[in-house]
């Protein structure tokens, strides 16, 4: 049979628009075959995508260090909880407080308090250094960090009185957590193999420059080269995510850095207000902090810990969000932009800007002689104070 070109049988004023019809038709034909291929090559990595969760096991009754809670394990633990130990600022602690709990941490752990691996330090009168020796000493040490302190606390909001450390439904109500582990290891005759430290500060609410900072100076002169730190964990959630049904456990594994700047507007001259200029000091300052809120800084998502984040989520999601999470190398920007939609999420993947504070002028009818504004930046940890204060 011989060829046929469909397009040269036509009017030649048409011959054009069909040959291009062709191309197009050609051209959607590969784009659709190269549609299907990457859905298909997705697919086939969110199926394949490995779980990142360790597998650890069930704990039993019956292994080693299984820690059989007792009766007075959970009243030494409900009478440190009763101890009102709050900070309100830096210089209201309740101080009385955080010597009652070094009392009771001695009456409760008494074999921490008396083994002759562990030095019990004292540093700034209310923070505590506890030096654990381990078994080998060419293992690197650690820190555990804690802290005595307690944020204020609203009665309304709580379900049962929050210094009692009621038990309710099998939940035992307070804040607060100390060294049982630690006792029935030493207990048990099973001193660590390898040494550490655990720093507990007593104004870790209202800053840690007592408590936090002095421990890490004293470290510090002994030239401790830590493993690592280990601070206070984060939360556990469950059902916050639409689509991930276990219970997902965060860890913290990096925290935002804050730089407060505060700009000021003195160019223009004060006056009577009778005869203004074209513009005033509080205007431009006005213009500044205005262009500031509605140019934030730019999404540092993949290069901070979030990411990572969401990848380990990705095995554990269900079907719609698995399929966008293991293929974060395509769907990036479509999740920054979901994530940018909330503040609380946007938070995450950026560096925030807040107007929080202006000043200016000095009577109703004089031309403000200056004007000033205050910008509270939280740092992405890709980002540093260098970076965010640079204004262009
Ligand atoms: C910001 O700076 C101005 C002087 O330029 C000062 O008067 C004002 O008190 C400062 N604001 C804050 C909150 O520090």
């Amino acid at each position: 049979m011989p060829f046929k070109d469909p397009c040269f049988t036509i009017h030649a004023d048409r011959f054009l628009m069909c040959r291009m019809t062709g191309i197009f038709s050609y051209l959607s034909k590969v784009f659709f075959v190269g549609l299907i291929v990457l859905v298909t090559l997705m697919l086939i990595r969110t199926l394949t995508y490995p779980s990142q969760q360790p597998n650890v096991g069930q704990c039993s009754p019956s292994d080693a260090d299984f820690i059989k809670l007792t009766d007075a394990m959970i009243s030494n633990f409900q009478e440190i909880l009763q101890i009102k130990t709050i900070a309100w600022s830096s210089s209201n602690i309740m101080l009385a407080e955080i010597k009652q709990v070094h009392h009771l941490l001695e009456k409760s752990y008494p074999h921490i308090h008396s083994s002759k691996f562990i030095k019990r330090e004292v540093v700034n009168t209310y923070s505590l250094l506890y030096t654990v020796q381990g078994s080998d000493p060419s293992l690197k040490p650690y820190l555990l960090m804690g802290h005595m302190d307690v944020v204020p606390v609203d009665d309304q909001i709580w379900e049962v009185p929050p210094f009692e450390g009621r038990i309710k439904d099998g939940y035992l109500y307070g804040r607060v957590g100390y060294h049982g582990g630690l006792e029935f290891r030493l207990k048990s005759g099973n001193p660590p193999h390898r040494s550490f430290f655990i720093g507990l500060g007593h104004d870790e609410e209202v800053s840690g420059h007592q408590g936090a900072e002095a421990i890490s100076k004293v470290l510090a002169a002994r030239t401790e080269d830590l493993q690592f730190l280990l601070d206070e964990g984060m939360t556990v959630l469950k059902g916050v995510l639409d689509w991930v049904e276990p219970a997902v456990a965060l860890i913290g594994v990096a925290e935002k850095g804050a730089v407060t700047l505060n700009v000021s507007v003195e160019d223009i001259p004060s006056g009577h207000s009778s005869m203004p200029g074209k513009e005033s000091n509080i205007g431009v300052l006005a213009k500044a902090l205005s262009r500031i809120e509605q140019n934030q800084h730019p999404v540092m998502f993949g290069r901070g810990p979030e990411k990572a984040l969401l990848e380990a989520l990705a095995p554990e999601a269900a079907f719609p969000l698995k399929f966008v999470l293991t293929n974060l190398w395509f769907f990036s920007p479509l999740v920054t932009w979901f994530l940018s939609q909330k503040p609380s999420t946007n938070a995450a993947i950026r560096t925030t800007s807040s107007v929080t504070m202006v000043g200016g002028g000095t009577k109703i009818n004089v031309l403000p002689p200056a004007a000033w504004g205050v910008i509270n930046h939280r740092i992405h940890p890709a980002q540093s104070i260098q970076t965010v204060s640079i204004f262009k």
